[in-house]
């Protein structure tokens, strides 16, 4: 068997690892955007060059024939990589472009949840033109002042901007949507929740839909929550699948919009969805709510949920594909996980690390560590890109100690890098569960 692996970072590494652990034996004929040194170990074939040079990709793969394509980025998928290979008869364990909308713009996956009335989305209105007086309106008096700008196209998370944080004013706000309509030709802006957030990323084939363990994410750059948004600095999850400050109803409603929501995109589409389906949300004081929807692995949550898979994950993929997927072909170990990820000094803001040495540890049997953004030369140096360097994960019987183990070894790297102290440790995780407590009035 051959898979056919396009990659950018971490995320991949954990796939491949994944993917070749299955009884198949899998070839992976990986495309990557960098030497990833993780994912060249254990790829057949490697090709370093970019992952949206589709006549490239096209020829790679009628060389080699892969039984299918796992696409892990973002930009691939939203730029119709499943709908090219699919003209060489290669199917893909990704949506095609028509159904990546849901993460390739805000836009269309607020319209389709209002449309199929699932009741998950904040107050929002969608903006083609710079009325600078129906803007001021929707954040001044139908937000009250609280408000999210969103670019309307794929940025990594990092195109949006929220009030109070990073909008000090009404003026500031009109400015970005603004420039958003100028740059990508419509805006979303929401009404701004208060909560706690959490991911739930859901194996889909058509309208079958089965979940993952439930994950938490921290997406700003410095301890505390505070800085601008990243790809992710770390993530949690709980050996009960679920979180400590989530109630089982909470749970329940978050699996619930992910599975009305791929009955919907097949409705509005007249195709299945094939791939990962990622809802991201806040629980919030009378519920869930939906902040946003991804068509793909999250990075780092996949770096979670895949070292506790107990199943053959090339099934799942070939079953996705051929519709057949059922839950008995997806299990999960119950084990808490914390990831760290370890990012040059200067991330997300600048770049000045590049090309500097970094050391990474032996990492023991209880934890693993994912190659992202990291090259590894001749002489064994591994050199730093400008983004994510590696994701290092403790796995245990509970946070606290999951936290301890990734803790001890991101503290043991050498370099021009930082991580993220506060993720996951029993302080920070109670915080969460007091905020929640004072917040939720059922
Ligand atoms: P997104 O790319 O839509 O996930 O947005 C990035 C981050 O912005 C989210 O992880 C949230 O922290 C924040 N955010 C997005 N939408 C909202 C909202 N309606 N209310 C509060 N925060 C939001
Ligand atoms: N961890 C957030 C994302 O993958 O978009």
């Amino acid at each position: 068997m051959k898979i056919l692996l396009m990659a950018s970072s971490a995320r991949e590494h954990a796939v491949a690892e994944a993917l070749v652990k299955s009884r198949s034996k899998p070839e992976i004929i990986a495309i990557c955007s960098t030497k990833n040194p993780g994912i060249a170990n254990i790829a057949t074939e490697m090709h370093v060059q970019s992952i949206m040079d589709f006549p490239k990709i096209l020829e790679i793969a009628k060389q080699s024939k892969p039984d299918f394509a796992f696409i892990g980025p973002d930009d691939p998928i939203g730029g119709g990589l499943v709908d090219a290979l699919e003209t060489i008869d290669v199917p893909s364990v990704a949506p095609k472009k028509n159904l990546a909308r849901i993460e390739s713009s805000k836009g269309f996956a607020r319209n389709l949840l209002q449309k199929y009335d699932i009741h998950a989305s904040p107050r929002f209105k969608i903006f083609d033109s710079a009325e600078r007086k129906e803007l001021s309106i929707f954040m001044e008096q139908e937000s009250r002042g609280n408000f999210v700008v969103k670019y309307d196209a794929l940025k990594g998370g990092k195109g949006v901007k929220v009030s109070g944080e990073h909008l000090q004013t009404i003026e500031e706000g009109i400015e970005y949507a603004i420039a958003c309509i100028e740059e990508c030709g419509q805006v979303v802006i929401e009404e701004k929740l208060i909560g706690v957030e959490f991911s739930l990323m859901s194996f889909v084939s058509g309208t079958k839909v089965v979940d993952m363990p439930a994950i938490q994410d921290h997406k700003r750059a410095f301890v505390g929550d505070t800085g601008p948004n990243t790809g992710g600095m770390g993530t949690y999850s709980d050996a009960d699948h679920s979180l400590p400050f989530l109630q089982k109803k909470d749970l329940d409603r978050a699996k619930e919009i992910n599975r009305l929501t791929a009955e919907a995109l097949e409705r509005e589409c007249g195709e299945p969805f094939k791939g990962i389906l990622y809802g991201g949300f806040m629980a919030v004081k009378d519920g869930v709510r939906l902040i946003e929807f991804n068509a793909r692995f999250g990075d780092p949550e996949v770096l979670n949920v895949l070292p506790l898979l107990e199943t053959d994950f090339v099934d799942i993929c070939q079953t996705i594909i051929d519709e057949n997927l059922s839950e008995d072909l997806v299990r999960f170990a119950h084990k808490a996980t914390v990831c760290k990820y370890i990012a040059p000094e200067g991330y997300p803001m600048n770049k000045d690390q590049r090309g500097q040495t970094v050391s990474l540890p032996v990492i023991p049997s209880n934890a693993r560590l994912y190659y992202g953004d990291v090259s590894r030369m001749d002489d064994g140096k591994l050199l730093l890109g400008g983004s994510r360097t590696a994701g290092i994960v403790g796995i245990e019987d509970t946070i606290a100690d999951a936290e301890k183990i990734a803790q001890s070894l991101c503290e043991k790297v050498k370099g021009p890098v930082r991580f993220r102290r506060d993720i996951g440790t029993e302080k920070f995780v109670k915080k969460r569960v007091e905020f929640m407590r004072s917040l939720r009035t059922y």
